[in-house]
């Protein structure tokens, strides 16, 4: 990603849609963890989730990205919280995470794992857990069987690998999972927690980087037909989080 977008996403409070309330709910999804579980968020951004895994769990968790910005901005945030001492950051490539084989009791991914594909996730991720180790994530998925051919085509380009539901659940059983459940993230994660965000940083990114063509291009065309082809589309696709057993 070219630098003043990391610049624009870190002045966000979060990278992708979601709410800390589903994060929660499937979060209380799983069984008891053990005592003193090893947590793994994986493309943790500036750590919304991340923080609100920590409150809820009073567990240590690792919070691993490839941009340092962010990673800083989860730790000043988990300083202020005084939650510093359970976040660990590290910047590390989801695609060659240095952990060895059965290290963590539950991986979370909320919005990231598209970048290494959802099924290559499921399978690479797969030998970090320990047995009978949790995984969530949340992927971009359809709700509905047949979709209007104008999103179909929009999300197809962006992310050829967006599926129904029962697609994703069928892929996390081939993965050598079992599915637990799975939630719907509602329309709020996204416009209230997140596009609302854009726009309001929007306005302020556009006076710093408003000369460089891209950047506007960017921001005033590619984001602004994201949100309008969310808004006439929305009960065609959301996040879903999926909770899966190893
Ligand atoms: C859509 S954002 C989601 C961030 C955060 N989980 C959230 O929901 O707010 C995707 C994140 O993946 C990170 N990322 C991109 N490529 C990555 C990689 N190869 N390994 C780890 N993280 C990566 C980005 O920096 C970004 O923070």
């Amino acid at each position: 990603m070219v630098d003043y977008f990391i610049e624009f996403y870190k002045r966000l409070d979060r990278q992708g849609p979601g709410d800390d309330k589903y994060t929660g709910m499937a979060f209380r999804l799983l069984e008891p963890l053990p005592h003193n579980p090893r947590i793994l968020d994986v493309g943790c951004g500036s750590g919304r989730q991340t923080l609100a895994l920590a409150r809820m769990s009073f567990c240590e968790i690792t919070a691993v990205d490839v941009y340092d910005c962010f990673l800083d901005k989860l730790k000043e945030n988990a300083n202020c919280e005084t939650l510093k001492g359970s976040i660990t950051t590290l910047n590390a490539s989801m695609c060659r995470l240095p952990f060895d084989n059965h290290q963590f009791d539950l991986i979370w991914s909320e919005g990231s794992i598209y970048i290494m594909g959802f099924e290559k996730g499921l399978k690479e991720w797969k030998r970090l857990l320990k047995p009978g180790g949790y995984l969530v994530v949340s992927e971009i998925s359809w709700l509905q069987r047949e979709v209007p051919a104008e999103i179909r085509d929009f999300w197809n380009t962006a992310y050829p690998e967006i599926g129904t539901v029962s697609e994703k659940l069928r892929v996390i059983e081939k993965c050598g999972y079992r599915p637990l459940a799975h939630l719907t993230l509602p329309e709020y994660g996204w416009q209230q927690n997140y596009y609302h965000l854009m726009k309001a940083e929007k306005h302020e990114f556009l006076k710093l980087y408003g000369h460089l063509e891209e950047a506007r291009k960017v921001l005033e065309t590619e984001m602004e037909l994201e949100m309008s082809l969310y808004n006439k589309y929305k009960a065609y696709y959301s996040y879903v989080f999926y909770v899966m057993i190893g």
